[in-house]
């Protein structure tokens, strides 16, 4: 559905994506990951057709986004970072001028505005002059927009940003609905979203790609891959080397409660030190107030990949 090959675009100055190549299949969910001023505004922007890459080629359902532009747009609904708005406008009139506007026969627009209205919980607001609507709904009457051509790939630039929890919830039922029947690309800083939602995901940094892969793939490769945190009653005596010479434990932290400590271990991938800890604390009679073994999660992968270069 979305192919990219060798994609590259310099601002005057700056180069924000550096000659990037990705595929996404249709029915695929991929989040699109990365720091702030990674590259993936600039990317959705030029995979919509609204900025011009300085080389490389991005097909949208086979078609060439800039030679055969209309066409590619008719597949593409898309969510900009900053949702361009009539603020004099009842939500009804933008939908419907915006349905025209794409396209959408006149005969159906009505439909449509209905359906999509519904799907984002709008219908209260039909009426409303979009310059009154809370920054969320606002970003709800986005979301309609993109949708409102029926399109079969969705390119969402931050869809969650500015809602509220329970808002952020339907919208991710509503993309994680629109899986196989339609193709979506989604940035956001939310990442337990990303793994409930997403099929795969694509984590850029610096303009460059640094991982494409399903989430589960990621968290099993990931270097640091645990956490084990050990309470004790009391300040037992070389603890810390004791804990810290256990296989598949590769440094440990300690700090000092008012009656006890505390131990925080960085374990290796595939090790599971649980019962090595809990056999020292019986040799050495330490008495074990706590232990917990924390996984890895997306954030850690997010911050491993994209600290430094
Ligand atoms: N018109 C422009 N001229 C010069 N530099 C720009 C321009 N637009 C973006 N940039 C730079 O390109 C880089 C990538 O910006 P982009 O908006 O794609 O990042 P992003 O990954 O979407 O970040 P965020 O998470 O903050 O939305 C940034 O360093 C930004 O300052
Ligand atoms: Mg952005």
């Amino acid at each position: 559905m979305i192919e990219v090959v060798n994609l590259t675009k310099r601002y005057p100055g700056f180069t924000a994506v550096r000659d990037i190549s990705f595929e996404v299949a249709k029915g695929e969910i991929v989040g699109f990951l990365g720091p702030n001023g990674a590259g993936k505004s600039t990317t959705m922007r030029i995979l919509s057709g609204y900025l011009p890459p300085t080389s490389g080629t991005v097909r949208i359902a086979g078609f060439d986004v800039f030679e055969q532009s209309i066409q590619a747009r008719s597949h593409i609904g898309y969510l900009p970072e900053n949702t361009p708005m009539y603020h004099d406008m009842r939500v009804h009139e933008y939908l419907r001028y915006r349905a025209a506007l794409k396209g959408v026969e006149s005969s159906q627009i009505k439909e449509r505005v209905g359906d999509v209205l519904e799907m984002c919980d709008l219908l209260e607001k039909e009426r409303a002059i979009i310059g009154t609507l809370s920054k969320g709904q606002r970003q709800r009457v986005g979301l309609a927009d993109a949708m409102v051509h029926d399109p079969d790939l969705l390119i969402l630039d931050e869809p969650t940003i500015g809602l509220d929890p329970n808002q952020i919830r339907q919208v991710r039922e509503l993309i994680k609905n629109l899986a196989n029947r339609r193709t979506v690309l989604v940035s956001t800083h939310i990442l337990p979203e990303v793994e409930i939602m997403c099929s795969r995901v694509i984590v850029i940094h610096k303009g460059r790609i640094r991982a494409s892969d399903t989430a589960d793939n990621l968290l099993k490769q990931h270097r640091s891959a645990g956490e084990v945190r050990l309470e004790l009653d009391g300040q037992p005596e070389n603890a810390k080397e004791i804990l810290a010479a256990i296989k598949g434990v590769k440094d440990v932290s300690e700090k000092k409660l008012d009656s006890g400590a505390l131990y925080q271990l960085r374990t290796d991938a595939d090790s599971e030190p649980i019962s090595a800890v809990l056999q020292a604390a019986r040799d050495n009679h330490w008495q074990v107030q706590a232990i917990e073994r924390k996984k890895p999660t997306l954030e850690d992968v997010f911050v491993d990949l994209t600290q430094g270069d």
